[in-house]
């Protein structure tokens, strides 16, 4: 294992309200094995990732997160922080909507935390969705077609010529209101839904994009984390493709696989260079067939949930090279486990009740112990407590929607009269919602 700057502390921040975020649990798990003292920003003190060994500190975020409060919670926190007037504490946001706020507050936190250089500017332009297509655009990078409707009836002529079902987005999903019912990325598949969703856009805060739809299917999902240091080299950076999903076939990745992809990593590499881009990043690729092309799909400014599998055999990560990098230190290179897995317990159970047939061929290569082939989300053996947490969480959470489910069921088969007339109860949503804001 490289050696560490132990004296400095790492804060973790998460913001999105989502209690079964895996990778502020993985953060936590990688600093505090590596004899870092950890501490959490999170959305409650009942979250299963405050039941980790590796978590000293846990601070609740601000009811209504903006720049301005998380600047105030974070100073208060550095106060606290032992020895924190001789060392400034690292920082690390682990959603979108996080690392864009902190690379707003830059200037307030300098002094007391460690942050990549990054500018709000910088970051927008990969993580705002319609930004991204142009961006795309601007570096000749395959892109799904993109639209940007002004009004309803664009919307749905612009659906119509790109061909439905289309991909429907919001371009800065951290925007959605928690509960509302509104998705990040949705397939449309009427001109009708197109327009509802359309309409819908004041109160999602943020354009909504049509996306051509790239078809699915198996071994097309790739992705690339990596960690740009303070001089502009990315070391520490690997490719993954995704085996499982969930929402099944599109959305996070339930089963990773780290595996050699040298035409992803060229593009990754070659962007993140086009860029000036520093600190770290998840990217999502998907092939389409058709061309041979691999086209970016979404760009994260911080680490992916599933970053844990790029742990190389010394147990480098992307998190832990940022902590090198910014604390001195240098970062040594990143060695390759082609073959390593990743398994998030909870989304792997519900893709495999999905589809308990899809079968891989294992990797061929030397044998390793296990713990250099495989990382389980959630169950460590050395940190028990927070899969049980989540395991608790996720039963009473799937009880909850099952219930309101059948509640629905029950309501719909129950003929409604209105004024006089006896009517079927809609049917609820027919879009085919894919990436999760809510967790099942
Ligand atoms: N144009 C497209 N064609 C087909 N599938 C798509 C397309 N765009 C997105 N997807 C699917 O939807 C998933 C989520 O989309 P996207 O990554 O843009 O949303 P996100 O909210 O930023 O996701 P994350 O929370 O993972 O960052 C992708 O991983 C992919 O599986
Ligand atoms: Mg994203």
């Amino acid at each position: 294992m490289p050696s560490f700057d132990s004296r400095v502390p790492a804060v973790l921040v998460r913001l999105d309200p989502n209690p079964f975020h895996h990778g502020t649990l993985g953060a936590a798990r990688s600093l505090g094995r590596a004899g870092i003292a950890v501490h959490a920003v999170v959305e409650s003190p009942s979250s299963p990732v405050v039941r980790s060994r590796y978590l000293q500190g846990t601070h609740v975020r601000p009811a209504e997160p903006s720049p301005a409060e998380l600047t105030r919670l974070l100073l208060r926190i550095a106060d606290r922080l032992p020895g924190s007037s001789a060392q400034p504490a690292l920082l690390v946001p682990l959603d979108d909507i996080t690392a864009l706020f902190l690379a707003e507050c830059r200037p307030e936190l300098a002094g007391r935390y460690l942050l990549p250089d990054q500018s709000p500017e910088q970051l927008t332009r990969v993580a705002d969705k319609a930004q991204l297509a142009e961006t795309c655009r601007a570096l000749s990078l395959p892109h799904p077609r993109t639209e940007l409707p002004t009004s309803a009836d664009e919307a749905a002529a612009m659906a119509w010529s790109l061909g439905l079902p289309v991909i429907a987005k919001w371009s800065r999903p951290w925007l959605l209101p928690v509960g509302g019912g509104l998705r990040s990325t949705t397939i449309v598949g009427s001109l009708g839904e197109v327009r509802e969703l359309y309409a819908r856009s004041p109160q999602a805060g943020s354009r909504l994009l049509l996306q051509e739809l790239l078809p699915a299917g198996r071994d097309l999902d790739w992705f690339f984390h990596g960690y740009v240091d303070s001089t502009g080299g990315c070391s520490t950076g690997a490719t993954g493709r995704k085996e499982r999903s969930w929402p099944d076939g599109a959305g996070l990745t339930a089963v990773g696989r780290w595996t050699a992809n040298p035409m992803v990593d060229t593009m990754a590499r070659e962007l993140l260079g086009a860029l000036g881009y520093r600190g770290v990043c998840d990217l999502d690729f998907r092939l389409d067939r058709s061309t041979g092309a691999y086209h970016l799909l979404d760009f994260n400014p911080r680490p992916g949930a599933q970053f844990r599998l790029f742990a190389d055999r010394d147990g480098l990560d992307v998190v832990r090279a940022m902590h090198l990098d910014l604390t001195g230190r240098e970062v040594p290179a990143h060695s390759p486990s082609y073959g390593r897995r990743i398994v998030v317990e909870n989304y792997a159970a519900l893709s495999f009740l999905a589809s308990p047939r899809r079968r891989y061929t294992p990797e061929p290569g030397v044998a390793r112990p296990l713990a250099e082939r495989f990382e389980a989300a959630w169950f460590a053996v050395d940190d028990l407590a927070p899969a049980f947490a989540m395991l608790r969480a996720w039963l009473s959470h799937a009880l909850r929607k099952g219930l309101l489910a059948l509640r629905r069921a029950l309501r719909s088969r129950t003929p409604r009269r209105v004024a006089g007339v006896t009517s079927p109860r809609s049917a609820g949503t027919r879009s085919d919602q894919m990436t999760q804001h809510e967790p099942l």
